[in-house]
């Protein structure tokens, strides 16, 4: 059971990462980890879609603001998180398929 769960999560993994042509040269799976390790899931939600925060995901700008936020985000110092580090998240950030259009789900139109 345990391998199943693993190798499933590794195929997901893989067709993350396949999915997407114009990847950011991070990766997908240490900036994943970075974001749960830093905190970002507290306020951004654990697939980036928003809480106290706003949605974060599909995202394919930068994440410089972390560096100077003009509210009531704290800052990310390159001590704390390296410019590598923010491209790994942005590549997990970016491989989060978008919610489907609220149109499109039926009951919800009526
Ligand atoms: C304590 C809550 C909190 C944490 C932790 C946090 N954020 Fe934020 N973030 C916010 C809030 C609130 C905003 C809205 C602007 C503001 O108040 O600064 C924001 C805004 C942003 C924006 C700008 C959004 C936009 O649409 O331009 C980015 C990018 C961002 N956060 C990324 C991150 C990343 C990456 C992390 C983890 C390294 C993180 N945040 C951690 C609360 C948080």
């Amino acid at each position: 059971m345990k391998n199943m769960i693993l190798a499933a999560s590794i195929a997901l993994l893989l067709l993350a990462k396949g999915a997407h042509a114009q990847q950011p040269p991070g990766d997908v799976a240490k900036g994943k980890a970075l974001y749960m390790k830093n905190g970002c899931y507290e306020c951004h939600g654990t697939v980036g879609q928003g809480g106290t925060g706003p949605r974060l995901a599909p995202r394919t700008a930068s994440l410089a603001y972390v560096r100077k936020p003009a509210g009531q985000m704290p800052p990310y110092t390159p001590k704390v998180m390296p410019d590598a580090e923010l491209l790994d998240v942005q590549a997990y950030l970016m491989s989060i398929p978008a919610p489907p259009a609220v149109k499109s789900l039926g009951i919800l139109n009526q």
